[in-house]
């Protein structure tokens, strides 16, 4: 008799659970679980930073992609050892929009923000409730938490920030993101990623910001600094992490992020991990060639080079949108991508792509090839084609030279529907086909 009572409640709770999520979209509920984090476009359906009316054009939102891009490879570019200052222009607005977003459960009991994955960020910061200056979509209110706690000015996490300066025994910090300052607390709290509780994660609690940089509801550094993620969970997730991003064209519109080494996939072609002692943050790997059809590509051999004096070679990035070479490699890749394609077709530009069609074309392959793997992509991972079906672009651009860029960097788009494993323990970075769209 107690059996089926039982079985009876759990079954009631079960149509309880069913019908309220139905009430919203059931795709877009927490399917987050043991080690892997559901990764969402911030134009997926399920992501409250969808514009609610697409109010820019395809061109006009390429132009937007691009010129945040610009923004991001100027900051990219400007991380050297030991600091990260942005020469920003005077009068130019420069803005980071995040492009893939997780949930992170913060406190006790749990806040859920929408944080913006970042794979070239060591720190992790959120807004916290009474910033001033901060965008307004959510906020970690900290005196909801039972764990929180400041760091302590001696503590040695503070001297792993920019800036510390020491407000009433509080380490507190200063830095800049994109066109924003930042002025946060040095704190200490639970954070919750699918079924992991961290306890003690060090982060910064935003108390003030300016600019428009600033992540809506905070950024999560997946990078190999001091203060990331990986270094804050050695013990648990062994530095070791993979992710597979989804195309924001499919109505799916949700990849993952997989800590830990355990469940990655076997079937993965690796090419080593470098680090840069210039850039000690990013992830480094040596791109040796690039291939367009069957042929390998004349480029000089500065162009690829990994370069500890400068900082040059080749980076994979989830916050840069569409995949950047240094000027005389983009020249010769696209000069033979545009021969294959046609000699006698009229080549356009729109904004930074400058080769574009609008008759329709059968594109060739491309392969990067890296020490150890060739990564072959496919027509989807390369070319962008307009709403209209009217115009198609390839989808690559060179390093803008305004700032004597020598970064190469495999963007977010030509990453689409693969998982790339990030294996620091053993200095290898892997990347696999998978459909996660
Ligand atoms: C941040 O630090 C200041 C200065 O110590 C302190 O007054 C304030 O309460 C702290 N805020 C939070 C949210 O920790
Ligand atoms: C940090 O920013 C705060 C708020 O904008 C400012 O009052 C403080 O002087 C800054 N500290 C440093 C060390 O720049
Ligand atoms: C978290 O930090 C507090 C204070 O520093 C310490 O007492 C506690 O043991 C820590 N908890 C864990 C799980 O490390
Ligand atoms: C390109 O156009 C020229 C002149 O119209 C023609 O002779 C040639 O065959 C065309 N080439 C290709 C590959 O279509
Ligand atoms: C990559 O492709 C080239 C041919 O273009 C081949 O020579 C090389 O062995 C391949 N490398 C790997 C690791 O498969």
């Amino acid at each position: 008799m107690e059996t089926l009572q039982l079985f009876l409640s759990i079954l009631l709770l079960l149509l309880l659970l069913s019908t309220s999520s139905l009430a919203q979209n059931p795709k877009c509920s927490d399917r987050d679980q043991e080690s892997t984090l559901e990764v969402l476009h911030i134009y997926s359906p399920c992501s409250p930073f969808r514009p609610s009316s697409p109010s820019l054009s395809w061109e006009e939102s390429i132009l937007q992609m691009q010129h945040e891009d610009q923004a991001r490879l100027q900051f990219l570019s400007s991380l050297v050892a030991g600091k990260s200052v942005v020469p920003v222009a005077s009068g130019r607005q420069i803005v980071q929009s995040p492009t893939y977003i997780l949930r992170a459960k913060i406190g006790t009991p749990p806040q859920t923000l929408l944080m913006a994955m970042d794979t070239s960020n060591d720190a992790a910061w959120v807004p916290c409730s009474g910033c001033v200056g901060c965008p307004s979509s959510a906020a970690f209110d900290s005196a909801k938490s039972t764990t929180y706690r400041n760091v302590a000015c001696k503590s040695p996490q503070c001297s792993q920030v920019s800036n510390p300066t020491c407000g009433g025994g509080a380490c507190l910090f200063n830095m800049t993101y994109g066109s924003s300052t930042l002025a946060a607390n040095l704190s200490r709290d639970t954070f919750t990623l699918a079924s992991d509780p961290i306890p003690n994660y060090t982060f910064g609690c935003i108390q003030k910001a300016t600019g428009s940089s600033v992540p809506p509801q905070g950024l999560l550094g997946l990078g190999r600094g001091p203060l990331s993620l990986l270094s804050q969970t050695q013990d648990l997730y062994k530095s070791t992490f993979s992710y597979c991003l989804p195309s924001f064209k499919s109505p799916g519109f949700s990849g993952s992020l997989r800590l830990g080494p355990t469940a990655q996939p076997l079937r993965i072609k690796f090419t080593p991990l470098l680090r840069n002692p210039r850039r000690p943050s990013l992830y480094y790997a040596n791109l040796v060639a690039i291939r367009v059809g069957r042929k390998i590509v004349d480029i000089p051999p500065g162009a690829l080079a990994f370069n500890p004096t400068t900082g040059g070679g080749t980076i994979f990035d989830s916050g840069t949108v569409f995949t950047r070479l240094v000027e005389p490699a983009y020249v010769a890749v696209r000069n033979e991508f545009r021969r294959r394609v046609g000699r006698n077709l009229t080549v356009t530009s729109l904004g930074g792509f400058d080769t574009c069609y609008s008759v329709p074309i059968v594109a060739p392959t491309m392969t990067f090839m890296f020490s150890g793997m060739n990564l072959t992509l496919p027509a989807d991972n390369l070319l962008i084609h307009s709403t209209a079906g009217s115009i198609t672009c390839l989808a690559l651009a060179a390093s803008p030279g305004d700032f004597n860029s020598v970064l190469n960097v495999i963007a977010n788009m030509q990453q689409q529907n693969h998982r790339v494993l990030y294996d620091v323990p053993n200095s290898r970075l892997g990347v696999a086909r998978e459909l996660c769209t």
